[in-house]
Order: structure tokens, then C-alpha cells, then sequence
């Protein structure tokens, strides 16, 4: 059975599914109120990182399937994460680093975050391939070493295209590129989707209807 359906991890994310909307619906409900006032969507108003600075605003389980399933694909022993919140993906991502005999790398701003994102993934008993750092990505991401195989964004819409850039020298033919939540933010995601999409990226890239929409590219 492969790591992400034994039942300790299958169980732990439905659990932390349903806490997540529970948790997060009235947390949305505020931040849509201050995105109605601003007129965008701005994740660096300070309203709006309070109050999601207790929210999960994971991936959907599909979602997170998914980046387990291309994970498995491309052997990825190397996984780098951009926004580990409480550690939902995270725990899809360490399921095929254990399967993988790899490790995840992941970078969170907030230590309450970090914190109860730690506590998740020993819960699932998969926090012996996880090493957690804590900061901006544009910093803890500069040190990796050798080759990553598969790359997830999901932290502020507007740095993506930033923490690409820091990563993409590391990234393997063949690497997998997956970023989050077209739908929420196309404007702040545009100049990422412009690097990737340009003909002569050196990415095969395309959008998957799938959760809040996200890009799968992979290095060609
Ligand atoms: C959408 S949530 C991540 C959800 C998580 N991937 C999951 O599926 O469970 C975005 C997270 O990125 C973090 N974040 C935002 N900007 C960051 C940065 N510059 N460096 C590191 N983490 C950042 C936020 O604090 C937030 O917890």
C-alpha cells in the first residue's frame, strides 16, 4: 500500500480536511469583506495576513492527491514546498518522499504555523522526511544543494515568480513545477504563468482544472 493511503495518514487528512473549513470559513469571510474594500486581492494588506495568519487554506485533498500522484511519477527524491501553513500539503508531499526514499524541504514565515504544521506531519508519522525552515522564501531557499525534483508554490501569489527564479537553477530535467490557485489571484500570478508558458521557457506547461486551478509545469 502506498504511504498516502495507510489508514494513520488517509485518517489524519480527512480529520484535518474537515477542521481546515471548519476553521477557515470565517476566516475567508472577513478577508472577502477587505478584498471588496480594496478592491483586490492583496496578501500583504495587514488585515488580510492577520487574519489568514490562522487559517489552513490547504490544498484539497484532490489537489493534494495530485501532487502526491506526479510526485510518484517522476521519482521525485528532492521536493521543495513554498508555504507550509499546518502542513496539509506538506503531508502529501513527505507520503511520496517516504516512497520516493527522499525528503521534503519546506519554508513557512510564521513559527505558530510552522509549529502546528510539525505537530501534523508527526502525527502522520512522516516528519523524519520533512526539515522544516522557517522565513521568507526568497532567503531559506538560497542554500539547497543538488538536484529537486519537484517543486510546489503555494504561498503569496506575488512571490511566486521570485522563488521560482531562486529555485529553478536546481531544478533536473524533467523536474516538476506545480503552482496553486490560479483562480484566487490571476493577476498576481501572471508574471509566473508568463515565465513558463514563454515559448523557449525550457517548461512544458499547462493549467489543470483541479481545486482553485493550479500550473503544472515540468522542466523540459
Ligand atoms: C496557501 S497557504 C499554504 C497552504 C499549504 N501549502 C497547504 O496546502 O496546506 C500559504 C502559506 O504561505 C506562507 N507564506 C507566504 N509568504 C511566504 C514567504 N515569503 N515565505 C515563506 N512562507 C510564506 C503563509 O504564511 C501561508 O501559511
Amino acid at each position: 500500500m502506498n504511504t498516502l493511503d495507510s489508514p494513520q495518514v488517509a485518517q489524519l487528512l480527512q480529520q484535518l480536511s474537515a477542521d481546515a473549513h471548519t476553521t477557515d470559513a470565517p476566516i475567508i469571510a472577513k478577508v472577502r469583506e477587505r478584498v471588496a474594500q480594496l478592491g483586490k486581492l492583496d496578501d500583504a494588506d495587514p488585515q488580510i495576513a492577520e487574519a489568514l495568519g490562522g487559517a489552513f487554506i490547504p490544498v484539497s485533498l484532490p489537489a493534494g492527491r495530485l501532487l502526491y500522484t506526479l510526485a510518484c511519477a517522476n521519482g521525485a527524491r528532492t521536493l521543495v514546498e513554498f508555504g507550509t501553513s499546518f502542513g496539509l500539503s506538506t503531508i502529501h508531499l513527505a507520503a511520496a518522499a517516504k516512497d520516493n526514499s527522499g525528503r521534503v524541504i519546506t519554508t513557512e514565515l510564521h513559527p505558530g504555523k510552522q509549529a502546528r504544521a510539525r505537530a501534523h506531519l508527526e502525527a502522520a508519522g512522516l516528519v523524519d522526511y520533512v526539515e522544516f525552515r522557517l522565513g521568507d522564501a526568497r532567503e531559506t531557499l538560497r542554500d539547497l544543494q543538488g538536484e529537486v525534483d519537484f517543486l510546489f508554490l503555494d504561498g503569496w501569489k506575488a512571490l511566486y515568480l521570485s522563488v521560482f527564479e531562486v529555485v529553478a537553477p536546481r531544478l533536473r530535467r524533467g523536474a516538476v513545477v506545480v503552482a496553486d490557485d490560479l483562480d484566487i489571484a490571476p493577476d498576481l500570478l501572471r508574471p509566473y504563468l508568463e515565465r513558463v508558458r514563454a515559448p523557449g521557457s525550457g517548461y512544458a506547461s499547462v493549467e489543470i482544472t483541479i481545486g482553485d486551478a493550479m500550473e503544472l509545469s515540468v522542466r523540459c
